[in-house]
């Protein structure tokens, strides 16, 4: 090693100019390392592709086969794919549960398996995620007693399933996103990814062992946008490791809606994809007009005698229609992405650590 002044002969000699360039080089390198990493918090992407994972991506992999049980008045329901390394606890939206992550199957005759949640299941078991939903008590979360609840069952999950070594992460869309981003602070997460979801960082304490977060948001919420932008910066500035994407409305095609929907096939696909044209609901490069939930389709649907079976899919429709128009839904595009986050944000904490 050189000492701090000391300089080698060859800095004197004929390679004298070579080995300046090479030195500038490597120092201009290491400035644009230093500022990239420094600048690390601009962790930004934003996605316009369109859905490339079928409902059925997956079906030569995993298999669903959850384990359920009530508990502390709630359902918990869960699946622990061979040699786990990370757990991941998924926390629903207003109006969700814990059988909406899960296919109806002989272990959940109830389950409903909608076409978001249950991709995002299914690409987190691939990976290797040991995965836990839980149902609020209420339409949503709240952020009282009901993280005691949901601390100790997954606590006692944990412990009953002998996850203790393992990093835990978790991800909650809207209401969830609240839940997630405050029960941070009782439970300790490797990472979290808050979903359509600001956070209540107006009112969390964030310390500095408060864990990386990740945001996945739909830009087209303008209010929310604002919001994320603003507690971007605030955890940045505290020292948290940050990142966002963006999603971005596409357009629908004839075979969309059955390339992401169980039992909805091909040519019921293309029929509503004709529907939804002829009524105006999409315009003429198929993007949504309006958000499903303000779009009249259903009363359309129920005029149209060919379509009344599909009734039964409505919940799993509209969610679709939804992360098309991109202004508020759960989505699992990015799951890439997202499981990429955890992935490289996997210290081993204890999950049964408490603040
Ligand atoms: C949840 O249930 C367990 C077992 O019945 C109980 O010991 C625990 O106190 C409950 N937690 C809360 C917050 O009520």
């Amino acid at each position: 090693m050189l000492k701090h002044g000391a300089r080698p002969k060859a800095w004197h000699g004929t390679l004298n100019r070579q080995v300046q360039v090479l030195i500038s080089a490597l120092v201009l390198s290491l400035l644009v390392i230093i500022f990239l990493y420094f600048n690390g918090g601009e962790k930004h992407y934003s996605s316009f592709q369109l859905p490339k994972q079928k409902w059925n991506s997956f079906d030569s992999l995993i298999k669903f086969h959850p384990a359920m049980e009530f508990r502390n008045g709630t359902d918990v329901i869960w699946q622990i794919p061979d040699s786990a390394k990370a757990a991941l606890f998924l926390a629903h939206g207003c109006d969700g549960r814990a059988s909406n992550f899960w296919d109806k199957s002989l272990n959940c005759p109830k389950c409903v398996g909608l076409p978001e949640e249950r991709l995002l299941v299914l690409h987190a078991l691939a990976r290797k995620f040991a995965v836990i939903t839980i149902s609020s008590a209420g339409r949503c979360w709240t952020l009282g007693k009901e993280k005691l609840i949901v601390k100790d069952i997954i606590r006692w999950w944990v412990v009953r399933n002998k996850l203790e070594k393992l990093p835990l992460v978790a991800l909650g869309a809207s209401s969830g996103g609240y839940f997630v981003s405050s029960l941070a602070t009782n439970l300790r997460f490797s990472s979290i990814t808050l979903m359509i979801a600001e956070g209540v960082f107006d009112r969390v304490d964030i310390t500095e062992d408060y864990p990386p977060t990740l945001f996945v948001h739909m830009p087209k919420d303008i209010h929310r946008q604002r919001k994320i932008s603003e507690y971007l910066k605030i955890l940045r500035d505290k020292g948290i490791d940050v990142a966002d994407i963006e999603c971005m409305e596409f357009p629908l095609s004839p075979n969309f809606l059955a390339d992401r929907i169980p039992d909805l096939d091909l040519t019921v696909s293309a029929k509503l994809f004709e529907l939804f044209q002829n009524k105006g609901f999409i315009d003429k490069k198929g993007y949504m007009v309006d958000d499903g939930r303000e779009t009249r389709w259903r009363e359309a649907l129920r005029e149209t005698n060919s379509l009344s079976l599909v009734m039964n899919l409505v919940p799993h429709i509209q969610e679709e229609l939804n992360v098309a128009f991109a202004y508020h839904e759960m989505t699992s595009l990015q799951s890439e992405r997202i499981f990429d986050w955890f992935e490289t944000h996997m210290s081993i904490k204890s999950p049964l650590y408490s603040h």
